[in-house]
């Protein structure tokens, strides 16, 4: 019988129940910085009571980043943004884990909610910026239920050694963040919590 409501344990960290929110990509990071959308989004969820919280896809490098919309933790500027919406969560009494990655092959395309395909002029004009992808192999990416996925020549890397550093880097600056700390107000206001850190200017700033 699965016990959904009941506390998990899992290496040593404990969930309120077993409800894990998967990571899931919003495309609405501005140059790898989170905004206030995601304080909104994943704090939702934690006030929805899910025993873990998934971060969505974070990379590891800039142009490792899928599209153009992907959080990263590829600069030290990232954390506090990240810090805080691993706050939201974890004042709400869920804990937070997060999905480091790097797109490979599949880098460089639009938002999913512009067309999930490869990035067009009308998307340039708007904004986007395209790069070569690297990734494991020089072949497009394009797959029979994916047509869509097509994207110029990635350039090939010899090895995931290039990503290794930087995928520790980002792994150590989440860290910090993720760790389980002593139990919140569950389900309290976070307001009245003496930990709640100070927001500083919006992290969409980062542009300016
Ligand atoms: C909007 C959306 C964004 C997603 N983004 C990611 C992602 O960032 N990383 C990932 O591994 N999977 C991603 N997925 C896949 C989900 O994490 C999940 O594995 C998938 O929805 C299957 O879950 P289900 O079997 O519970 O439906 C995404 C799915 C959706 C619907």
């Amino acid at each position: 019988m699965v016990k959904l409501f009941e506390k998990a344990v899992f290496r040593g960290v404990e969930l309120n129940n077993r409800i894990v929110v998967s990571p899931m990509g919003m495309y609405s990071a501005e140059n790898g910085y989170v905004t206030p959308f995601h304080l909104v989004h994943y704090g939702k969820f934690a006030m929805g009571g899910a025993g873990l919280v998934f971060v969505e896809q974070t990379s590891v490098t800039r142009k490792g980043r899928i599209t153009n919309g992907d959080p990263g933790l590829w600069e030290d500027g990232q954390i506090e943004g990240m810090r805080q919406v691993v706050h939201v969560i974890k004042a709400h009494g869920s804990k937070a884990a997060i999905q480091i990655n790097h797109g490979g092959r599949k880098s460089s395309q639009q938002r999913a909610f512009r067309g999930n395909g490869p990035l067009t002029d009308r998307d340039i004009e708007m904004g986007e910026e395209r790069w070569t992808p690297t990734g494991p192999s020089d072949v497009p990416t394009p797959t029979p239920s994916r047509p869509c996925w097509s994207v110029s020549r990635p350039r090939k890397v010899p090895s995931v050694r290039s990503v290794r550093m930087p995928a520790l880097r980002a792994a150590s600056a989440a860290r910090p963040t993720m760790r389980p700390s002593r139990p919140t107000t569950s389900g309290g206001n976070p307001g009245t919590s003496t930990s709640w850190p100070t927001f500083g200017p919006p992290v969409s700033s980062c542009r300016g």
